[in-house]
C-alpha cells in the first residue's frame, strides 16, 4: 500500500467522524401541534413546478433557507403529512394564525391577516431551517402552540437543528397531534399544556447546554402522554431518557440536543496531536520498511551473482530455492 493511500485512509478515519459530530451539533424534540399549513398553499418544486402542498411527497425538493445568513436554496422535504381527520381549519394565506413564519430576523406567528380560507392542514418539514412558499414567505414547521413567544433567528436555529436531529433519529411523529393523549392522572393532564415548558427547556438545553430539566420534562411527556406505539420507539432510541445528564449523556435525549463543544481548543489540540503522532508513526514505519528493502535488495543482488541457477531458470525462482542454495 502506498504511503499516500495509507495516509489518506488514516486521515479520513480520524477527521471524518469528528467532522460529522461537530457539524450536527444540536437537536431537539419538537413537539408541536397546530404546526400546520394549508394543503392548498403553493410551493415551488424543483421538477414539478409550482404545486400545492397537498401534492408534495417526501423527498421532493422545494425552496427554503438555511444558516445564520438565511441563504436561499433547495431543500428536501423530510415530512409532509395531512392532519388526521377531515376537519377544515381557517388559514391565512395558507398558514394557521399561530403558525410561525420568518420575517427579517424574527420568527413569529403569522397572525390573522391576508386571505382567510378553510382548508385541510398539512405538516411540512424539510431538511432546511425554514421552507419558502411560492409567495416568497419563509415559514417554519412549528407554531406558537409549542414556542409561544417570538424567537430571533439566532434562537430559532439551534432549536430547529435540535428538532431535526431528534426527528431524523426517531421519525417525524413528534409533529402528529394524534401521537399524544391527555392523561387524567398525569401531573399535567392536558398534553398541550406541557408544550411551552418543553420549548423553554429545549431552548435552554440546545443553546446553553443546561439540559437536566429538559431531559426530565421530555421523559414525563413521553411516558405520560405519548401514544404507546411511538413511546416504544423513543424508549428504544433513548434507553436512559430522564437520566442524570451531568453524570452521563449516553442514551439520553440530551445527547442529541446539547451543543457539542465544537470550538474547544483542547479538542483541537488532542486531535492535532493524535494526527501528528500517527503521521510520525507512519513515516517511521515507512522509513523502516524502506531500509529493510534496501538491505534486502543489496543482499539479493549479492545472492544473484552467486546463484547462477537463477539465470537459467528465472520462471521457477523461489525464495526457498535461494535459501537452499545458501544454506
Ligand atoms: C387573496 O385572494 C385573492 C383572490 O383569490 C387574490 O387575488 C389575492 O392575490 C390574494 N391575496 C394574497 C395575499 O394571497
Ligand atoms: C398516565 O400517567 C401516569 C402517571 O401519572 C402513568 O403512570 C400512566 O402510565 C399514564 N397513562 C398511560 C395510559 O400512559
Amino acid at each position: 500500500m502506498s504511503l499516500s493511500l495509507m495516509l489518506s485512509m488514516l486521515i479520513t478515519g480520524i477527521i471524518f467522524p469528528w467532522g460529522t459530530i461537530s457539524q450536527d451539533t444540536i437537536t431537539i424534540t419538537k413537539v408541536t401541534i397546530d404546526n400546520c399549513v394549508s394543503g392548498g398553499m403553493q410551493v415551488e418544486e424543483l421538477t414539478k413546478g409550482t404545486i400545492a402542498v397537498s401534492q408534495l411527497s417526501n423527498g421532493d425538493i422545494i425552496r427554503g433557507i438555511r444558516g445564520a445568513d438565511r441563504v436561499h436554496g433547495w431543500c428536501r422535504v423530510e415530512a409532509v403529512y395531512p392532519r388526521k381527520g377531515n376537519e377544515m381549519f381557517i388559514t391565512y394565506d395558507g398558514f394557521t394564525a399561530d403558525h410561525m413564519v420568518i420575517d427579517a430576523d424574527a420568527v413569529h406567528a403569522y397572525g390573522k391577516k391576508g386571505n382567510a380560507t378553510k382548508s385541510r392542514l398539512y405538516t411540512l418539514a424539510t431538511e432546511c431551517d425554514a421552507a419558502v412558499n411560492a409567495a416568497g414567505q419563509a415559514f417554519t414547521p412549528i407554531s406558537t402552540a409549542f414556542c409561544p413567544h417570538e424567537l430571533s433567528w439566532s434562537e430559532y436555529l439551534p432549536l430547529m437543528a435540535a428538532i431535526r436531529r431528534v426527528t431524523s433519529r426517531t421519525g417525524y411523529f413528534w409533529y402528529f397531534s394524534d401521537a399524544f393523549f391527555n392523561n387524567e392522572t398525569a401531573r399535567v393532564p392536558e398534553w398541550k399544556n406541557m408544550l411551552h415548558d418543553m420549548c423553554t427547556e429545549l431552548l435552554r438545553c440546545a443553546r446553553k447546554g443546561q439540559c437536566q430539566k429538559f431531559e426530565k420534562v421530555v421523559k414525563e411527556f413521553v411516558h405520560e402522554h405519548m401514544n404507546p406505539k411511538y413511546r416504544v420507539i423513543v424508549d428504544h432510541m433513548f434507553p436512559n431518557i430522564g437520566g442524570d445528564v451531568e453524570k452521563s449523556e449516553t442514551g439520553t435525549i440530551t445527547e442529541l440536543v446539547r451543543p457539542q463543544e465544537k470550538s474547544n481548543p483542547l479538542l483541537f489540540l488532542a486531535v492535532g496531536s493524535a494526527v501528528a503522532m500517527v503521521l510520525i508513526i507512519i513515516i517511521a514505519a515507512a522509513l523502516l520498511v524502506r531500509r529493510a528493502r534496501v538491505t534486502r535488495r543489496a543482499k539479493t543482488a549479492k545472492d544473484l551473482t552467486q546463484a547462477t541457477i537463477l539465470k537459467l531458470r528465472p520462471k521457477t525462482w523461489r525464495h526457498e530455492d535461494v535459501a537452499a542454495q545458501h544454506s
